[in-house]
C-alpha cells in the first residue's frame, strides 16, 4: 500500500472509488447474504484506509461513501399492510394553559358541565417508532409500521425477532382478533452499546436511539435486527373482536396480562392538576428513565367517552400529547441563503456551523421571511440561539450580542434566484396589506417550483413512488425527462438503466413502483397536485364529499361566488374560503388544465368511499338548527358525518333532513317550504341508533 502522503490526487480519489465499492460488496454480502466473504480483520483494514484517505482527501469525500452511510442496508421492497382502522397522530400541549383548554374543550363537546369530573391517563410518550402487531386466536400473525397511518410496510418477520413481541398471547381471555399498537424503541444503554461497537468496526455512530431504531426495524434480513436491542412498550389498539375493557387505564393493564410490556409511568389522574403534576415529576425524571421520551400523553380514561368523541382528520379528540420544552444550543451562522419553494416562496435559510441539538445535528434554521430577519438583526458571521421542537424545522430565537445600531435593510432579492423572474410581495385587494413573503412569478415556469412539485407529486403521502426520490427528480428535470407529472407515467427505463448508479434491476424497480401508483386513491391525486391550502386533511374531506373525480371536477369549474357550487364547497367541514379560493385559482388555469388532463391519460382514480354505506344516513346532506339537548352541536355533527352525512350550515334545496330542536326559527320555516323532512332530537337519534 503506498503511504498516504506520498499518493497524487489522482490516485487517492481512483482508490477511495474502488474502496468504496469493495466496502459496499461486503457490507451487502454481510447483511443481506448473511454470507461474508471477508473476514472482520480484512473488513476493518479496508474501512480504516478509507478512513485515513478520506482525511486526507477530504475533497473526494461523496455522500453515499460507506464512511458516511450507517453501515445498514434497508429494504424499500417490503409488502403493504392495509390497517384495518388507521394509525392515528397526536394533537400537541405545549403548556399548562393548553391542557387545561383540552379537558375544557372535551367537556364543552360532550355537553358536560364545567365542574364534571373527568378521569384521564397521563403516560410518557416514547421517542420510537409505532408498530402495530395483529393476533388471531392468541397467534402473532402480522406486524407492521405506521406508514402514512391508512397502509404500513410489513415487517413481521422483523418484529417477531423483538423479545418484548410475544408469538403467542400468554394468560386468557383475548379476543379472537387483537391489534396490539406500541412504540419499538432503545433503551439509551443498550444505544451506546451500539455505537462503540459501530467505532470498533470504524464505523459511523447513529445519530440517535430512535435512528439506530428505525434502521434496526426495516432491515432486509431478520437476523439482523434480532441482533439488534429493539424493545416495545404497548399502549394502545387497533381492531378488536370484543372490548378490552370500559377504561384505557384497564384495557392497558390487561394487554400487560396477555405479555406485553407496558409502561411503568402510567397514572390515573382526576384533572389537569394531577395530570400537570405527573407530567412535572416525570420530566424532572426524563434522564434517568433509560430511554428517549419527548412529552407525556394524556388519554380520556372512558372508552365510552372515546367512542362519543371520535377523531378529528387524524388525531383523536379524546387525546393530547404535552411536549416537552423546546431543546435549545448556540452556534454560528455561516451564511445566509435564499431557497424558493414549491408555492414559489423565497425562503432565507441559515446554514449553521453544525451543532447537536438534544441529541439530534442542525445545520440549517428556516429564517421565515425578510421581517424576521429585521426583527432579529441577524447577519451572517453572528452566534445565535437556535431551538429544536419535535419534528418542526429548527429556528433561529435570537443573536447572541450586541446588535444595536444595526438598520432593518436585509431585503431578499428582488428576482427569484432560480429563474430570475420577478420575486413579488402580494398586496392584500380588501386590506391593502403586504403579505410577508415573496413570491417568484414565474409558476412553473420556474424550475425550482416545478422540481419542489414534483418531489411532493412522488412524496409518501401522494403518489408514493419508491425509488423516485429528491435525487432522481431533479436528474430526470434537467434531463428534460420529467417537466410535469404526466411525463413520470412515459419514462424510458432502457435510458435510465444506461444513467450512472442506477441499472437494469433498479430501473425495474422503478418501472414497478410507478406502474403500481397508476391506480390511486382520488384523494391522494388532490393532494399531490400540490394547492396551496390543500394539504392531505382536507383532501380527504373533499374526496369524501365528492367520491368521484368527476364531480369534484365538474363543480370546482363551475364554483363561481354564488352558485350552488361555491355554497357546496364551503359547506364541507374544514373547507372555507381559503381553499376554497385557491382550488378555483388552481382549477381555472389553461395551464394547469392541461397538467391535469395529460395525467389523467396515466391513471385510474379510485372512487372515494362514503363513510359507512350501510347507515340509513349515508350520502344525505342534514342541517341542524335550534337547540341540542342531548349533545353538543360539535357531536351532532361529528356523529352525522362518521355516518357518511353531510353536514350544511345552511338549507337549500339539496338538503334532505333538518333536525329542528327548540328555538328554531327562519331555517325550520324555509325548510317547510321546500317540502324538507324535519325531525326532533329523538327522532334524529332514533333513526341513527
Ligand atoms: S397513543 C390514538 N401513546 O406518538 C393515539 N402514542 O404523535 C395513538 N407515541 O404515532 C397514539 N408514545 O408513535 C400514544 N404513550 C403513547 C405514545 C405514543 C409515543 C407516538 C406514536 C404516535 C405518535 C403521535
Amino acid at each position: 500500500m503506498t503511504p498516504i502522503d506520498e499518493l497524487s490526487e489522482a490516485d487517492a480519489k481512483r482508490e477511495i472509488k474502488s474502496l468504496s465499492m469493495e466496502i459496499r460488496i461486503a457490507d451487502a454480502q454481510y447483511y443481506a447474504d448473511d454470507n461474508p466473504v471477508l473476514d472482520d480483520a480484512d473488513y476493518d483494514r479496508l474501512r480504516q484506509r478509507l478512513i485515513a484517505l478520506e482525511t486526507a482527501f477530504p475533497q473526494f469525500i461523496v455522500k453515499d461513501s460507506p464512511t458516511q452511510t450507517v453501515g445498514t442496508k434497508t429494504s424499500s421492497k417490503f409488502g403493504k399492510i392495509k390497517h384495518s382502522l388507521p394509525m392515528l397522530s397526536l394533537d400537541n400541549a405545549f403548556s399548562d394553559a393548553d391542557v387545561s383548554e383540552f379537558a375544557a374543550r372535551i367537556k364543552r363537546f360532550l355537553s358536560l358541565p364545567d365542574d364534571a369530573g373527568i378521569a384521564f391517563t397521563a403516560e410518557p410518550k416514547i421517542d420510537g417508532l409505532s408498530a402495530s402487531l395483529r393476533y388471531e386466536k392468541g397467534e402473532l400473525i402480522s406486524g407492521a409500521t405506521r406508514g402514512d397511518g391508512q397502509v404500513g410496510e410489513d415487517i413481521t418477520a422483523n418484529l417477531r425477532t423483538l423479545g418484548d413481541v410475544p408469538k403467542r398471547l400468554k394468560g386468557r381471555g383475548w379476543p379472537d382478533v387483537l391489534e396490539v399498537r406500541g412504540e419499538v424503541y432503545i433503551a439509551l444503554d443498550d444505544f451506546t452499546a451500539m455505537n462503540m461497537r459501530q467505532e470498533k468496526h470504524g464505523k459511523p455512530a447513529y445519530k440517535n436511539p430512535r435512528n439506530a431504531a428505525a434502521g434496526s426495524l426495516r432491515q432486509i434480513d431478520p437476523a439482523v435486527t434480532a441482533s439488534r436491542p429493539l424493545r416495545l412498550f404497548a399502549y394502545a389498539w387497533g381492531e378488536l373482536s370484543a372490548p378490552l375493557a370500559q377504561t384505557q387505564y384497564e384495557a392497558v393493564k390487561v394487554l400487560s396480562e396477555w405479555g406485553f410490556q407496558i409502561n411503568q409511568d402510567m397514572k390515573l389522574c382526576s384533572g389537569p392538576s394531577e395530570m400537570i403534576n405527573h407530567y412535572n415529576d416525570i420530566l424532572q425524571r426524563r434522564a434517568a428513565l433509560g430511554y428517549d421520551i419527548d412529552g407525556v400523553v394524556y388519554k380520556v380514561d372512558d372508552l365510552a367517552l372515546q367512542e362519543r368523541l371520535g377523531f378529528v382528520s387524524r388525531a383523536p379528540r379524546w387525546a393530547v400529547a404535552h411536549k416537552f420544552p423546546a431543546e435549545k444550543a448556540i452556534t454560528t451562522v455561516e451564511l445566509i441563503d435564499v431557497q424558493v419553494g414549491r408555492t414559489g416562496a423565497l425562503t432565507p435559510v441559515a446554514r449553521l456551523t453544525p451543532v447537536n441539538v438534544g441529541g439530534v445535528l442542525v445545520s440549517n434554521a428556516t429564517l421565515h421571511n425578510e421581517d424576521e430577519i429585521n426583527r432579529l438583526k441577524i447577519r451572517e458571521g453572528d452566534q445565535v440561539e437556535i431551538q429544536r421542537a419535535g419534528d418542526v424545522i429548527p429556528q433561529v430565537l435570537r443573536v447572541i450580542g450586541d446588535t444595536e445600531g444595526r438598520v432593518d435593510d436585509y431585503m431578499l432579492p428582488l428576482n427569484c434566484p432560480i429563474c430570475g423572474a420577478d420575486a413579488l410581495r402580494d398586496v392584500d385587494e380588501k386590506t391593502g396589506r403586504v403579505d410577508v413573503v415573496r413570491r417568484c412569478t414565474n409558476g412553473l415556469s420556474c424550475p425550482a417550483q416545478a422540481i419542489e412539485g414534483l418531489k411532493h407529486f412522488v412524496s409518501r403521502r401522494a403518489f408514493d413512488i419508491d425509488g423516485l426520490g429528491e435525487k432522481q427528480i431533479e436528474l430526470f428535470y434537467h434531463k428534460d425527462w420529467v417537466k410535469e407529472p404526466a411525463d413520470i407515467f412515459s419514462l424510458n427505463f432502457e435510458a435510465i438503466a444506461k444513467l450512472e448508479g442506477f441499472g437494469d434491476t433498479s430501473a425495474a424497480n422503478l418501472k414497478a413502483a410507478i406502474d403500481g401508483a397508476r391506480e390511486i386513491d382520488f384523494d391522494r391525486v388532490l393532494y399531490a397536485l400540490g394547492i396551496r391550502h390543500i394539504g392531505q386533511g382536507n383532501a380527504k374531506l373533499i374526496a369524501g364529499h365528492y367520491l368521484t373525480w368527476e364531480a369534484f371536477y365538474s363543480a370546482i369549474t363551475a364554483a363561481d361566488i354564488g352558485t350552488d357550487s361555491y355554497a357546496e364547497l364551503m359547506s364541507i367541514d374544514g373547507v372555507g374560503p381559503g381553499q376554497v379560493q385557491a382550488l378555483r385559482q388552481f382549477f381555472g388555469g389553461a395551464a394547469n388544465q392541461a397538467v391535469i388532463l395529460n395525467l389523467l391519460n396515466h391513471i385510474t382514480i379510485i372512487d372515494a368511499e362514503a363513510p359507512s354505506l350501510d347507515s340509513l344516513v349515508a350520502g344525505k346532506t342534514v342541517v341542524f338548527t335550534g337547540k341540542l339537548e342531548r349533545m353538543s352541536r360539535d357531536e351532532a355533527k361529528a356523529r352525522a358525518q362518521s355516518l357518511g352525512a353531510k353536514v350544511s350550515g345552511s338549507v337549500s334545496k339539496k338538503t334532505n333532513i333538518l333536525i329542528a330542536g327548540p328555538g328554531a326559527g327562519s331555517k325550520l320555516k324555509k325548510a317547510q317550504e321546500l317540502g324538507i323532512e324535519t325531525l326532533t332530537e329523538d327522532e334524529w337519534l332514533t333513526l341513527i341508533r
